[in-house]
Order: C-alpha cells, then sequence, then structure tokens
C-alpha cells in the first residue's frame, strides 16, 4: 500500500453491485481521500438497472452517481474508460492502490491474461507490475471454472480478491448494512479508518 497521501483508483464495471460501488465512493470521499473514478459502460448500464441512476460517461457528474452531492472532505477525478492518456494508465502516476467495485467476470478475465483493453484494465495492469495494492470485488454464482482460475492467477500476481459475500455476524438487519461489510472489508485493504460495521470481539 503506498503513502495516504497518494490517490486511490476507483473502478466501477458491470457486475451486479451498484450500491457497492455508490457506497465506496462516497466512503472514500468521506474519509478525505482523494480518488481517480472510471466506469465501464456496463457498469454504467448495471447503474441503470439497479439503483435507476443514468451515468454520463461523457460529461460525468458524481452527484449522479452518489444520489447527493459528493462529500468535500476528500476530493474526486474523473477519467473516461477509453482514455489510455489519463494519468492512471501509467506508472510514472503514483497512486496509493486500485479497487475495481463491483468487478465483472470480464474484467477479471482482462486483468488475468494482460488483455488490456481500455484504462481499467490498463490501470490494474499498472497496479500489479507497480506492485502496488490491487483490490478486486467479483460478484457472480456460481463461479466458473475459468473465473476461479483467473481469480487464482490475479491473486498470484498479488492482486486482493474480495468477493461481495457479506457476512451477517456483525448484527445486519438491513441491505445497508450488508453493503457497509463489504466495503468496511474494501476500506480494510486500502488501509482507509472507517466505523462502518461492529468488528468481531468489539461490545459497542
Ligand atoms: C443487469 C446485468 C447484471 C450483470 N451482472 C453480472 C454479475 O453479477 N457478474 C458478472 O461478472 N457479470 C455480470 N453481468 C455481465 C457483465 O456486465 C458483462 O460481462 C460485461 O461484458 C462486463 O463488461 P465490463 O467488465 O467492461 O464492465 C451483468 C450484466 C447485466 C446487464
Amino acid at each position: 500500500m503506498g503513502p495516504a497521501d497518494l490517490p486511490i483508483v476507483v473502478a466501477i464495471t458491470g457486475a451486479s453491485g451498484a450500491p457497492y460501488g455508490v457506497r465506496l465512493v462516497e466512503v472514500l470521499l468521506a474519509a478525505g481521500c482523494d480518488i481517480h473514478l472510471t466506469v465501464s459502460p456496463s457498469g454504467q448500464a448495471v447503474f441503470a438497472e439497479e439503483i435507476g441512476r443514468r451515468l454520463d460517461l461523457d460529461r460525468f457528474d458524481p452527484a449522479v452517481l452518489l444520489g447527493r452531492m459528493p462529500p468535500t472532505d476528500g476530493t474526486w477525478t474523473y477519467h473516461h474508460y477509453k482514455d489510455l492518456m489519463a494519468p492512471i494508465a501509467s506508472g510514472s502516476f503514483l497512486t496509493r492502490s486500485m479497487v475495481i467495485c463491483p468487478c465483472s467476470g470480464s474484467t477479471l478475465a482482462a486483468i488475468a491474461h494482460s488483455m488490456g483493453e481500455n484504462l481499467i484494465h490498463r490501470a490494474a495492469e499498472v497496479h500489479l507490475k507497480e506492485r502496488r495494492r490491487l483490490v478486486v470485488v467479483p460478484r457472480e454464482t456460481p463461479l466458473s471454472l475459468p473465473q476461479l482460475k483467473n481469480m487464482q492467477a490475479i491473486h498470484e500476481a498479488g492482486a486482493v480478491v474480495l468477493p461481495a459475500a457479506p457476512g451477517f455476524y456483525h448484527g445486519a438487519t438491513t441491505v445497508a448494512d450488508l453493503v457497509d461489510f463489504v466495503v468496511a472489508r474494501i476500506c480494510d485493504q486500502l488501509g482507509v479508518r472507517h466505523a462502518l460495521m461492529r468488528r468481531w470481539g468489539e461490545t459497542t
């Protein structure tokens, strides 16, 4: 993990789980993180399907993504998924880490096989080659053998595979609690402090 003052790259792709992406961006901004954000067209489509918000990938507005004005504790920079000239396409641009949430099986496969077709794949490749923290949040069930092998491949390459698989042991009673469970575990991996859930062993 890089120094805390460096930006975190956040990519949203076309797996089910738009609420995880929304909450993650909100929590990172509220925690004062500087984020570089990109969204795939399938991420855009699933977003509209699941939470009815129409992201414009050419004229991106974080207020549409969040459903409210973004927290101003942190900063956001948006990059179009096709923009391979963006700073996050180069290892010389220093970052703290990258998270893909949610991560589709297609994006997982592209990373596992170094088949970089867009900025998301390229930025992930950069994080692997630079030995920086890459957290991938797949959502699929059941899993095919190729998907399992792709997860193994990126794990061996240094990525953290963090499935969107919420636990129930923290006293979850709402969907928001389940979303927060996954976002909390992502933040733990990114080294971002949070109070999203009661940790095991904590009494209050
Ligand atoms: C409504 C909807 C839900 C989807 N859910 C998933 C999913 O949960 N997991 C997954 O891996 N792919 C899912 N897909 C398929 C991906 O969106 C598709 O593989 C796409 O090519 C991913 O492209 P991307 O990785 O560039 O975002 C879904 C597609 C749609 C339209």
